[in-house]
């Protein structure tokens, strides 16, 4: 992924931690926005305090951490037991020796966390399957000292706790006149076969498909993570709670060949059909993502296929079309799938038709997306959103309108027209923020100059995802799109949280430049740095309808899995990757400014591999707070 924006457009120039206090009940991230149920319960003694919650729950399979405080003497080693009312059963755990005999739970501390001081504390986690009700235990013991007694069991929640705190209060006055049309169908009625046919929001109602490959990376962050950091280690296991994509992101990828990390399409689709609830549709989100001559305008994702007719073929035959077959099959037709299509690929055509390798590759990537647009929009349970890149590369209005002609030039030229695309994706892998609470004008005076003015916007109105995306939505209907269309942004990683983070206006600034660097959250030097940011932090949770049920956003996605590199840059040691992924490398704004390139400092890790130091700075600067 590449986020390279060209705008030259004018001269501008501790889970508090998980138990708080003893008898504290732990507030536990719900998976997506009010549809996954979550339950948690706590128990204490003067021995121990015991806070159990559920991180995740499918319905049929949920993951359980139970926070263990030593109350009274040191423990060389414990032994955790409690047991559940209902069928759950064991599947595999961490951060102990987990067993179970009927419905009795047994966890051994191991070698290296036995020891617990007085005081301290561990947090044993595990994943289970069950069926029907999934009550938390309300009974635990430590070394057979009962934790139990003083603390009821809480009411389960059914979502995060953590609504967006970005809502458009400050809706930004560049958001359209006209009030967004209310979806004349709405999809108030799931098909019996759990999400087969096609609906206009294809969220509505639907679970979410936590893909193992993503838990597998979280959990294993969690248990390096347990020793040295408890405190962040339970905000860490929270993440494997909310969905994410799977990448295709190479012809291999589909088959799961080459990685040991990732496993193929086909297992993934059945992985979400045992995750499915009875009559009720999942969500499976698919990053489409090989076309020839991929990351045109860098150096960090480059593909693997040539932007040449033969790769063309190749992109057609060898990729888009197996993708299809396994989605097209019959037993999948309860899964919406959502396909993300192309990041960067048609920015990259409207916008740096001055590189050569985008000159040459935009032809393949027009002809490219209409075959994939062709082939997924055939099979009437996958959803095609086409990547609008974000508002700080198309959010010029010499960029808007080309961008969203060249969209529609490209829809109308499948098949179905523009009714092949379900609606469009911003930020994929970007971190631009949702909103800018605190600059909602940018137009706004200030010394006399107006702020899109500053030298961080170069004269871009369009300062967040939020007013971007209304903007476009404007722009692409202008074009003959389905006012229907849904608008999605990746709030995976743009949320900017921790202690840069601005908590108030500051209005005394007098020059725009001062005004933005007070009051902006987006706390990059320079907009166009995409590799890796310094800084960065979790977004807004995956939300359905963040906005209400007429807005024409219609759901948060985490698209791109944080924790997994953007790229890496050529080194001594190697000579692939971007060196504007290198943190000591520069970016430059294309009216000579030279900035940073942002990137976290100290790290060279290629793109999509687990990234440890990002994963837990993201975590910590999450917002709102994990
Ligand atoms: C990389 C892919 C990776 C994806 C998800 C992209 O930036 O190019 O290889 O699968 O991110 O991490």
């Amino acid at each position: 992924m590449n986020q390279d924006s060209v705008h030259n457009e004018r001269p501008a120039r501790r889970l508090t931690s998980a138990f708080v206090a003893a008898g504290l009940t732990m507030a536990v991230a719900g998976g997506f926005a009010a549809l996954t149920a979550t339950s948690s319960s706590a128990a204490t003694t003067p021995g121990c305090t015991a806070v159990y919650s559920t991180t995740w729950d499918s319905g049929s399979g949920f993951g359980a951490q139970v926070v263990i405080t030593n109350n009274g003497p040191a423990w060389t080693s414990w032994n955790l037991t409690y047991a559940y009312a209902g069928n759950q059963a064991l599947q595999s755990g961490w951060n102990g020796t987990w067993t179970q005999s009927g419905k009795n739970v047994s966890v051994a501390s191991l070698s290296w966390n036995g020891a617990v001081a007085s005081g301290g504390s561990v947090t044993p986690a595990a994943n289970f399957t069950y069926s029907g009700t999934n009550a938390a235990p309300t009974s635990f013991a430590v070394n057979g000292v009962t934790c139990s007694g003083t603390v009821p069991p809480t009411t389960p929640s059914t979502g995060p706790t953590t609504t967006p705190s970005t809502t458009p209060t400050t809706t930004p006055t560049t958001t359209p006149t006209t009030t967004p049309t209310t979806p004349s169908t709405t999809p108030t009625t799931t098909p019996s076969s759990g999400g087969g046919g096609h609906v206009v929001n294809p969220f509505v109602g639907a679970s979410q498909y936590l893909s193992p490959d993503y838990t597998g990376e979280v959990n294993t962050q969690v248990a390096a993570d347990q020793g040295a950091n408890p405190t962040l280690a339970a905000s860490e296991a929270k993440m494997a709670g909310y969905q994410t994509a799977v990448w295709m992101d190479r012809i291999a990828a589909i088959t799961g060949t080459g990685d040991t990390v990732h496993h193929g399409l086909q297992w993934h689709l059945d992985q979400a059909l045992a995750q499915q609830k009875p009559n009720t549709p999942i969500v499976f989100e698919v990053v489409i993502y090989d076309l020839p001559g991929r990351d045109c305008a860098a150096l960090a994702s480059n593909g693997e296929i040539p932007a040449t007719a033969a790769g063309l073929t190749q992109y057609e035959s060898q990729y888009i079309d197996p993708i299809a077959t396994i989605l097209a099959n019959p037993k999948y037709a309860g899964i919406r799938v959502v396909a993300v299509i192309e990041p960067d690929s048609l920015p990259n055509a409207v916008t740096n038709q001055s590189k050569p390798a985008c000159q040459t590759a935009t032809p393949f990537y027009e002809t490219g997306v209409e075959y994939a647009l062709n082939k997924l929009h055939a099979i009437s349970n996958v959803y095609n959103y086409v990547d609008i890149a974000h508002s700080a590369w198309l959010g010029w209005s010499s960029n808007m309108g080309p961008a969203a002609q060249e969209f529609a030039k490209v829809a109308k030229a499948t098949t179905a027209g523009v009714a092949s695309v379900d609606g469009f994706i911003s930020d994929t892998a970007n971190y631009t923020p949702t909103t800018e609470p605190f600059l909602p004008n940018s137009t706004l005076q200030v010394g006399g100059n107006p702020l899109d003015s500053a030298k961080f916007y170069q004269y871009n109105p369009y300062f967040d995802e939020y007013s971007y995306d209304q903007a476009m939505y404007t722009q692409l209907t202008g074009q003959g799109f389905s006012p229907n269309i849904g608008m999605l942004i990746d709030t995976s990683r743009n949320g900017w949280g921790g202690p840069s983070r601005p908590t108030a206006l500051n209005s005394s600034p007098t020059t725009v430049d001062s005004y933005v660097a007070a009051n902006k959250v987006d706390q990059r030097s320079f907009r166009g740095d995409w590799c890796n940011q310094n800084g960065a932090g979790i977004g807004a949770r995956p939300t359905v309808q963040p906005y209400g049920a007429s807005n024409h956003i219609i759901a948060f996605v985490w698209i791109k899995p944080p924790g997994e590199s953007d790229g890496d840059y050529p080194s001594a040691s190697h000579s692939h990757g971007d060196p504007h992924c290198d943190p000591a490398g520069t970016n430059t704004d294309g009216n000579g400014g030279t900035y940073s390139t942002g990137s976290i400092p100290g790290y060279d890790v290629p793109a999509g591999q687990w990234f440890a130091a990002e994963f837990q700075q993201e975590v910590t600067n999450a917002y709102p707070a994990m």
